[in-house]
């Protein structure tokens, strides 16, 4: 596997704990679209929001992916939401192969509000929230990916063998970026 692994997905499914087990494996770095966006900027994820609004996190988080565009050798976390910009799907393919680490929802909003870093679930209606925004993302997560993994019940050891194996299967040595061979592992 030659060229960069790019995890996406909704909050909750396991992306950055998955993607540190994942480079490990590979004996690749590990980096996360969500803390260089931080780090960057100085502040957490949810202090950028609340001071600063989600467009400019947006604008941030595409900055950030576009410099990713000259990284090899890398397992790359992004945030949620990274699908929404058209511009994003483009560089999240160029910088790898991607794949969508998808779970059943009601396993996503577990997880997604097990803690209060998520800013767009720090609302009245979490629920609600989580599902409209689900729904509205489904799409763009099946059309940005090259690969679907379900992750659903499984442990993040697991899914990561998982990962592995549909990599290999398909024998592309995770060189083909191209949505159209898109398959559900
Ligand atoms: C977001 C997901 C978050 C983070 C930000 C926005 C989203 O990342 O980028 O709070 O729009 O879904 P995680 O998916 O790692 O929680």
């Amino acid at each position: 596997m030659n060229t960069n692994l790019v995890l996406i997905g909704f909050m909750g499914s396991g992306k950055s704990s998955i993607g540190k087990r994942l480079a490990n494996r590979l004996g690749r770095e590990f980096l996360d679209s969500d803390e260089l966006t931080s780090s960057r900027a100085g502040k957490t994820i949810s202090e950028i929001f609340q001071t600063e609004g989600e467009e400019h996190f947006r604008k941030l988080e595409t900055e950030e992916l576009r410099r990713l565009t000259g990284s090899s050798g890398i397992v790359l976390a992004t945030g949620g939401g990274s699908i929404l910009r058209e511009m994003n799907r483009a560089l999240l393919r160029t910088i790898g192969t991607v794949l969508w680490l998808h779970a059943d929802p009601e396993i996503l909003f577990e997880r997604a509000t097990r803690n209060r870093r998520r800013p767009l679930l720090e609302v009245e209606n979490p629920r609600g929230t989580f599902r409209t925004l689900l729904e509205s993302r489904l799409s763009l997560y099946e059309q940005t990916a090259s690969l679907t993994i379900d992750a659903s019940g499984l442990s993040h050891e697991q899914t990561v063998e998982r990962i592995i194996r549909a990599l290999e299967a398909r024998g592309n040595e995770g060189c083909d970026t191209t949505p159209s061979s898109a398959g559900t592992v």
